[in-house]
């Protein structure tokens, strides 16, 4: 099957240097989305993007994206059908094409699916959508025995064309034979002044070939983006399913209006969020972890039934079971919690290993660490792993404890059940078993505090 994606158009109520179809929806870009959904429904096809419109920024996106998809360029935006038409040299003739937009972001492939099915029997197939309040969009025009005969742009329409609520999404598919030849027939004969793509489905009526139409499940899947109120709009409305499907799953949401999905959300059952969580990226979360408001995971996997407090962020990190995370601790990239640790307030882990059941509960920070098991990180303790040009590895051994504001200067190791005074600077390595401190030994001194000088 040839694809089609239209995205040459300007975008230009949005108000925008970045290209439309490059805005975001839950974290991925509008583009992003139609090509997803097209790679689910035919794997091999290498779909054809209409670019114009900041065609550099949609061309180098694209290349770093989605290596396989071809562009045609658009130089001058004439219209949806002139659109199609830039692409027709990539469009094998013997194969369906399917024509879809940029901006219309949340097709889902299940759609996309039904639309090929019908197309495979031939004849034209245009997705079509009821809707309450169809202004703005073409309208479906059928005969007294249903049959589809045209569409009408809203601003062709009469005024009873306008009370037509059966709604053109745009997309559609049909054998690519005919549609070149219909595109040939295109005239900018209407108020717009544009070779409008819809006026195909006149050519197909008037020629015989069946025309069918099948709609989607959700009005949200045709839902164009014109504008950052109907971006922020179809944003939220896409995040209340995402938060159904979760609710559904069995993930109790303390308001699902107030969760944020920006990827691959993988929830078991029987996990608690709390409000203002957001999850990037590719996040999986086991049963029974408990989640609490505010906190921003981002390609993480957290393991059964952990416990993460307010306010934390993890970033490329990986938490086992039944640990304790926060509130406001930091994982940053490479950051690898075994099970039972605890993590605690303003503690922040960058590429380190924390070995089962140890603790960092304070306002530390652990970089190009490894820590092992049943280890006590005390309050403001630093691995100093960064020299201003190299970094090194801190090594922590079972059972050692560290004491209260103890500086690491890495490369250094902690033997095994070692004790490390408070305050201690450790520059060389601490033998297991003892406890090693560098202070400079207490002194009291008889002395007099200043006092203030009377003038
Ligand atoms: C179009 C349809 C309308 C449908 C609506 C659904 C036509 C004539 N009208 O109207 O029936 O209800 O979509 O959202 O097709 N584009 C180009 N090059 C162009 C013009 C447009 O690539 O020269 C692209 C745009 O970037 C966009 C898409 O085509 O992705 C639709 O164009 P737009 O101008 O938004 O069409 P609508 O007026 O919304
Ligand atoms: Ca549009």
């Amino acid at each position: 099957m040839n694809i089609v994606i239209l995205a040459a158009g300007q975008g230009k109520r949005m108000k925008t240097t970045l290209p439309k179809v490059l805005h975001p929806v839950a974290g991925t870009s509008m583009l992003g989305h139609v090509l997803t959904a097209v790679g689910h429904i035919a794997e091999s096809a290498l779909p054809c993007v209409v670019v114009g419109h900041g065609s550099e920024q949609v061309q180098d996106y694209l290349s770093k994206n989605y290596p396989n998809v071809r562009t045609a360029v658009q130089s001058e935006q004439k219209g949806t059908g002139h659109a199609v038409f830039q692409a027709s040299p990539f469009l094998s003739s013997d194969a369906t094409t399917m024509i879809l937009y940029g901006d219309v972001p949340l097709t889902q492939a299940t759609t996309l699916h039904k639309m090929k099915q019908l197309a495979s029997d031939g004849g034209l197939v245009v997705l079509t959508q009821l809707m309450e309040n169809p202004t703005g969009y073409g309208r479906i025009e059928r005969n007294l025995n249903g049959e589809v005969i045209g569409i009408v742009e809203e601003k062709d329409a009469s005024p009873s064309q306008r009370e037509i609520k059966e709604i053109n999404t745009g997309m559609m598919a049909c054998d690519t034979a005919d549609l070149k030849r219909w595109l040939g027939l295109l005239q900018p004969n209407n108020a717009q002044g544009e070779y409008y793509l819809t006026d195909i489905i006149a050519f197909a009526a008037k020629e015989g070939v069946p025309i069918r139409t099948t709609q989607a499940q959700y009005d949200w899947e045709v839902q164009g983006v014109n504008s950052r109120a109907q971006l922020a709009a179809l944003e939220r409305e896409y995040q209340v399913f995402l938060a159904g499907n979760l609710l559904d799953n069995g993930v109790t949401l303390a308001d699902p209006a107030r969760i944020d999905i920006r990827g691959n959300f993988n929830c078991a059952s029987d996990v608690t969020i709390d409000v203002g969580c957001v999850f990037e990226g590719n996040v999986e979360i086991a049963a029974g972890v408990k989640i609490g408001p505010y906190c921003v995971i981002k390609n993480a996997t957290i393991g059964k039934g952990t416990q993460i407090h307010a306010y934390t962020h993890i970033e490329d990190a990986t938490v086992a079971n039944d640990a304790v995370i926060g509130p406001y601790a930091r994982l940053r990239p490479g950051a690898q919690i075994a099970e039972q640790a605890h993590i605690g307030n303003f503690v922040e882990v960058k590429n380190s290993q924390i070995g089962v059941g140890s603790k960092a509960n304070h306002l530390s920070y652990i970089g190009d660490a490894v820590v092992g098991s049943g280890v006590n990180i005390g309050a403001g303790t630093i691995t100093c792993n960064y020299d201003g040009v190299n970094k090194y590895q801190t090594i922590i051994e079972d059972g050692a404890f560290i004491g209260s504001d103890t500086q690491l200067v890495a490369p250094v190791r902690v033997g095994k059940g070692a004790t490390l005074g408070a305050g201690t600077t450790l520059t060389q390595d601490a033998p297991p078993d003892q406890l090693t401190i560098s202070r400079t030994k207490q002194i009291s001194l008889v002395w007099k505090r200043p006092e203030k000088i009377k003038k």
